[in-house]
């Protein structure tokens, strides 16, 4: 009911800012004065757009931040739109962004196929495409610019079979439809498929989880533990390993997570979650933003690899992720400024 209710809050939004758009249209013919104050864009200047899935977990907000400084830093004007994980919205925000005359667009997909319609409004007006963390799929995007997303799963399953190397695992998935989901586990199942054909390991659980929802994690893994037990659980972030361990209750088993939450960190600290992955939030929005300004200016950006997303190579830039458990919480998280010690309890 609640989803339903965000929803068709976040289509009315998208609705009064389609008209609004509309209306500053209308008027762009008969005075030019009046549609650049209406659309509070500075021509001189370059334009970015920043379409984003949503801002559900932590890091987004921060990703947001960071790029829209680093932009402003650099001289540009910045429009950022969350489509609240609807996709349908975030076209609609991206025909808006054309509208208004972006130069670049950096999209984080809400749905990794469903984006190749902003992605194609976006090629046919010559604006060039950055795709943002968040692989594209089966669009003419430009540039990649994300982490090594395949090591976030080696790292995540190590660290869980470093705990139990025998044993019941639990595989506890992002959303389906986000292409960095599939990373994740395929990077997970690269350590663990030699285990589970060994025999040293069952895989007892191994379900994606709807809009990387903790509420539908910890559901789906309250009804498995009615009739199963576990040993560890792999969790591919931290808002679904919080919803797991809100399901364990007292139990108390490894699980992993993703993105060093504060949250994380200090269930790492209090010893309920074994480690997250450190990807720093501050390196992908500089390098995105720096990126998305020089296409502005008309330059190119260099790039050492490429990655398929089942069109095309796309050339892309992949960070590199880091691993983190309660022995290098200080010298990882802490030391780069991720983490405020003053905001965790002993
Ligand atoms: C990101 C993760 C994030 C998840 C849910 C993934 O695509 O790479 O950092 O936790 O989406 O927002």
């Amino acid at each position: 009911m609640r989803r339903l209710f965000t929803y068709l809050t976040t289509i009315f939004i998208a609705l009064i800012m389609i008209a609004g758009c509309q209306q500053a249209d209308n008027t762009s013919e008969t005075n030019e004065t009046a549609t650049l104050s209406k659309l509070q864009v500075d021509q001189t200047k370059p334009y970015i757009g920043f379409a984003m899935d949503t801002l559900q977990d932590e890091r987004w907000y921060r990703d947001k931040d960071y790029f829209e400084t680093a932009l402003h830093d650099l001289g540009a004007n910045v429009k950022t739109l969350a489509a609240n994980g609807v996709q349908e919205v975030q076209n609609q925000q991206v025909k808006l962004m054309i509208e208004e005359g972006i130069d670049v667009l950096v999209i984080i997909p809400a749905d990794a196929e469903g984006a190749k319609e902003a992605v194609a409004l976006a090629e046919a007006a010559d604006i060039p495409v950055i795709s943002y963390d968040k692989m594209v799929m089966n669009a003419a995007i430009d540039y990649y610019i994300s982490f090594d997303n395949i090591k976030v799963g080696e790292l995540q399953a190590t660290a869980i079979l470093n705990e139990v190397p025998e044993g019941d695992i639990a595989y506890v998935g992002g959303a389906p439809s986000d292409n960095n989901a599939h990373l994740f586990r395929e990077g997970a199942m690269n350590v663990l498929q030699p285990k589970i054909d060994d025999g040293s390991i069952n895989l007892v659980y191994d379900n994606f989880t709807e809009g990387w929802s903790p509420e539908v994690a910890r559901d789906n893994f309250q009804s498995f533990l009615n009739d199963a037990t576990v040993d560890a659980v792999i969790a591919a972030n931290d808002g679904t390993a919080g919803g797991v361990i809100e399901a364990l209750g007292d139990r108390r088993v490894p699980i992993s997570g993703q993105d060093a939450e504060l949250a994380a960190i200090q269930r790492i600290i209090d010893g309920t979650q074994t480690m997250t992955v450190y990807k720093s939030l501050e390196n992908i929005a500089n390098t995105a933003a720096t990126s998305a300004y020089e296409l502005a200016i008309g330059n190119t950006i260099e790039t050492n690899q490429t990655v398929n997303n089942n069109l095309t190579d796309v050339p892309s830039i992949l960070l590199d992720p880091v691993s983190v458990d309660v022995s290098n919480i200080d010298e990882t998280v802490i030391q780069e400024g991720h983490i405020d010690p003053s905001d965790l309890t002993n």
